[in-house]
């Protein structure tokens, strides 16, 4: 049987369930492939941690220019993450002619345009499955399946800690800050969970679906990021009262030729199905001119279900070289050259429903100074609800508003904040409410 030899870059969570995976399903693997995988190398600077796995003499070594450099390693199997070292030994991979796995969402969604320029300069595949939505096959769905539509948007829950900690705060009623606790005590969140909670990783994975669904270059830093830290069981339970959940949506459309890439907490109504999307997992909808609606759920990240994305990425790559290939689908899935840079979307050009809420003087006239500043910004309220008793002299109105433009509603809630009948900043919510058109 033919012999494809791999190398492993970091064995940290993902890399370790790498290895497991092709030792545990070895058979299965080489009944699909027609092929053996041979792990020649796994890189790691740390050799003691025990990882429940063992290696043969000479498998296991430290330094990982090694494996990038050996003429015998065919795929490189990048597990190091970020964007330094992990980049260089890719880009050194791509000159020594190997294919390379990668599930780097970061180095992708910032640095992509280096680094599938010069995997195409190279004739080399790098394929990143798991870069995305850990075992959903998502890329491959983008790159392969939809490849007769012209894809209209995405929508998809694409980080599992924050979706953790919403249904936390929503299910329970804690804190932002004791929900996070509570993520970072079952081993969901890094200690530091800024890449997390404030949006980032979300982002980096909806740049990347953007560029593979229109066809455009995404400069990362176009993409309009706002986290979850904000977010209170107050306006989870009033959001409830309404017919809507919060979650953390990552969002991509195209209208009119130009680009809306958004993550931030949005309400979404119950019967939208990404609303009962609970827990760790992840989900992401796209909408197709001739599918119409899929909708992909599963594990995003861990250690078995980012390795499963891996290994489907790695049996892929083989097939191309045992087919005498490479290249087959485009790394971007558009033909390079006609990949073009579409305009994007500001975040004040966009327009929606929106939820606001105040802390206002429960006085007589103090909603008609509130719905006089959102009238004069051209803004129409759709509900108002008032509840709850007085804490400091004060109570939660919550509005409701029809479509509006972001930034009117901008200007009006600046304006409204210095209004002396409001005594905190007010919350702004997005609604992301299809059916809805007014
Ligand atoms: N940190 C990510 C998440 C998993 O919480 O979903 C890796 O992409």
């Amino acid at each position: 049987m033919k012999k494809i030899k791999l190398g492993l870059l970091g064995c940290g969570t993902v890399g370790t369930g790498v290895v497991k995976l092709l030792q545990q399903n070895k058979k299965v693997i080489e009944a699909r492939l027609g092929a053996e995988f041979v792990l020649k190398y796994v890189a790691d600077t740390d050799q003691t941690t025990d990882r429940g796995v063992s290696f043969e003499d000479g498998v296991f070594i430290t330094d990982a220019y090694r494996v990038v450099d050996d003429p015998d390693i065919d795929i490189v199997i990048e597990m190091i993450g970020g964007k330094t070292v992990a980049r260089d030994l890719i880009l050194r991979a791509f000159e020594n002619k190997k294919h390379v796995v990668t599930a780097n969402k970061a180095l992708l969604a910032e640095q992509g345009a280096e680094i599938f320029e010069a995997a195409d300069l190279h004739g080399v595949d790098i394929a990143y499955e798991a870069s995305v939505g850990g075992c959903m096959p998502i890329i491959k769905t983008m790159r392969e399946s939809l490849a007769g539509n012209r894809i209209q948007h995405i929508i998809g829950i694409l980080n599992g800690t924050s979706n953790y900690i919403l249904s936390k705060i929503t299910g329970e009623g804690i804190s932002f800050e004791a929900a996070l606790a509570r993520a970072q005590e079952n081993g969901y969140a890094e200690a530091d969970p800024t890449l997390d909670v404030e949006g980032i990783d979300a982002a980096h994975k909806i740049a990347i679906l953007s560029a593979l669904a229109y066809g455009t270059r995404v400069d990362f830093s176009d993409v309009y990021i706002q986290g979850i830290s904000g977010i209170t069981p107050m306006d989870i339970a009033f959001a409830g009262e309404f017919g809507y959940r919060i979650k953390l949506l990552a969002i991509s459309k195209i209208k009119d030729g130009s680009v809306d890439i958004r993550v931030h907490p949005t309400m979404i109504p119950f019967d939208n199905l990404l609303s009962n999307v609970n827990g760790t997992v992840n989900a992401v909808t796209v909408s197709a001119d001739a599918a119409g609606d899929i909708l992909l759920y599963g594990h995003g990240a861990g250690m078995m279900p980012t390795a499963s994305a891996v290994i489907s990425d790695t049996v892929d790559l083989a097939r191309n070289m045992i087919s005498g290939g490479s290249s087959r689908i485009p790394l971007l899935a558009f033909q390079p050259d006609l990949i073009r840079t579409l305009p994007v979307t500001s975040i004040d050009e966009i327009t929606t429903h929106y939820y606001i809420r105040f802390s206002a003087v429960d006085n007589p006239g103090v909603l008609s100074k509130i719905a006089g500043v959102l009238g004069a910004h051209g803004i129409s309220i759709k509900q108002v609800h008032q509840k709850g008793r007085k804490l400091n002299g004060s109570v939660p109105v919550v509005m409701l508003t029809h479509l509006a433009r972001e930034a009117d509603i901008q200007r009006a809630m600046s304006e409204m904040s210095s209004l002396e009948v409001i005594s905190n900043e007010p919350t702004l919510i997005r609604i992301e409410d299809q059916d809805s058109e007014d």
